[in-house]
Formats: C-alpha cells, structure tokens, sequence
C-alpha cells in the first residue's frame, strides 16, 4: 500500500513536472523571462513615477478638482510619451475601467484573473512575461490600490467625497473603478517589447 502510494505521488510529480516544461511559453528561456522581467518592472516603475509625480503635482496646485481633470487629459498622452522612450508599448489596464479606452484584451483578463487567485490564496505576485500571438514579448505586473489612491478610487463617502464623485462621474459616465479597498487588484501594467 505504502509503495503504490509512494508510486502515485512520484507520477504525479513527473505530470507536473511535465505539464509545467510543456506549457505554450516554452520558447522564452528562464534567462529570456528574468530580462525582460526586469526590463519591465523598471519601466512600470518609471512610469508609475512619471504618472504620479505630475499628479501630486496637480492635485498640490489646486486640489482632486484639477487632479481628476489632468488624469483625463494627460493620462494616455504621457503613457504614449513612456512608450516613446522606451521604444515599447505600455498599457494600464482593469477589469473595472474608468476610461473605456485602457479596456483589455482577453488575455488581460486571464491575467487580472490569475492574479486575483493567488491574491485569495495569499500568494507573493510576479510579473508574468510570456510570448504574444504576433511572437513578442509581453510583461504583466499588477497594479495594487494603495492608501494616496483611494482619494479617487476608494468608497464614495468613505474616501471619495461625494464631490469628487461627481467630478468622476461626469468625466466619466460608465465609471467603474471606485469602491477599492487598500491592498486590492486594481489591474495591471501590459508591456509589448517591440521585436
Ligand atoms: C486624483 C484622482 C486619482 C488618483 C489619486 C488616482 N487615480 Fe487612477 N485614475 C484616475 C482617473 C481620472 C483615471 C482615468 C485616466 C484616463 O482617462 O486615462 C484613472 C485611471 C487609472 C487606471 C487605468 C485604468 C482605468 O480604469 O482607466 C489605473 C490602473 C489607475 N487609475 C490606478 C491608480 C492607482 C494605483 C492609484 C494610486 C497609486 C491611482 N490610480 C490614483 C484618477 C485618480
């Protein structure tokens, strides 16, 4: 009993161990993933800080009012302006969206969906990089609420104030990234390395 149970945990090692070689990113090496890994956390982190400085910036000269209205302008403009630089394509993207045109693919989904699971399960998070359809690149980090977000995306009279909401909502009629919580998946930085 002992011995066939032995042998059934060791085949199921082998599957796994199979199923993991075999799985459809096989044609990144482990050396290929930890570079653009790394390339990718450096320019989410460069345009996190891009993204927010000019809205500290904002929200310190005339409060959420003028804030929420950058956000509308210069959002995607200076996303575009750190694709530029960096010569890839860089998109922030949910599956609550507040301006329709950040929507995700399919594969954004299963991603902002595998990464919800290990957050339940209380998984560390990784950026995933695997290759696209078109043969390029692709990195995936997620993007978590912190305290300085829920201003804008937190609980309507809780953090948001019932002004802010408003601003929100009439930039943005469909809105529907509010309600976060501290801590919670707000969605995820997509990264195309251009070949
Ligand atoms: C001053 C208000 C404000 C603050 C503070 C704020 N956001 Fe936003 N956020 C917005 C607005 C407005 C948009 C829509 C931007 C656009 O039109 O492209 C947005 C869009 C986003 C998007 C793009 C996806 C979508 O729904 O369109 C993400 C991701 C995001 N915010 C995350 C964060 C995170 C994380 C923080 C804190 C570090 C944060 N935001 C802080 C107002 C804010």
């Amino acid at each position: 009993m002992k011995l066939l149970n032995k042998m059934l945990r060791n085949s199921i090692i082998i599957l796994l161990v199979l199923g993991v070689v075999s799985c459809k990113n096989s044609s990144l090496s482990k050396k290929e993933k930890l570079e653009y890994s790394n390339k990718g956390k450096e320019i989410a982190q460069a345009s996190f800080k891009e993204l927010s400085g000019k809205l500290m910036e904002q929200m310190q000269l005339g409060g959420i009012e003028k804030a929420i209205p950058f956000c509308n302008i210069e959002a995607l403009p200076l996303t575009k302006e750190m694709s530029e630089k960096y010569n890839v394509e860089i998109k922030r993207t949910s599956n609550k969206l507040r301006n329709s045109r950040n929507r995700a693919t399919d594969r954004e989904l299963e991603v902002i969906q595998i990464f919800e699971k290990l957050m339940t399960e209380n998984e560390r998070l990784s950026p995933i990089v695997e290759l696209n359809n078109n043969s390029q690149k692709h990195f995936y980090a997620p993007i978590i609420i912190k305290a300085n977000c829920l201003v804008c995306h937190g609980k309507v009279k809780e953090t948001v104030t019932i002004k802010t909401d408003s601003i929100i909502k009439s930039l943005y009629p469909n809105d529907e990234a509010i309600g976060y919580n501290e801590g919670d998946l707000r969605g995820i930085w997509s990264i195309t390395f251009k070949n």
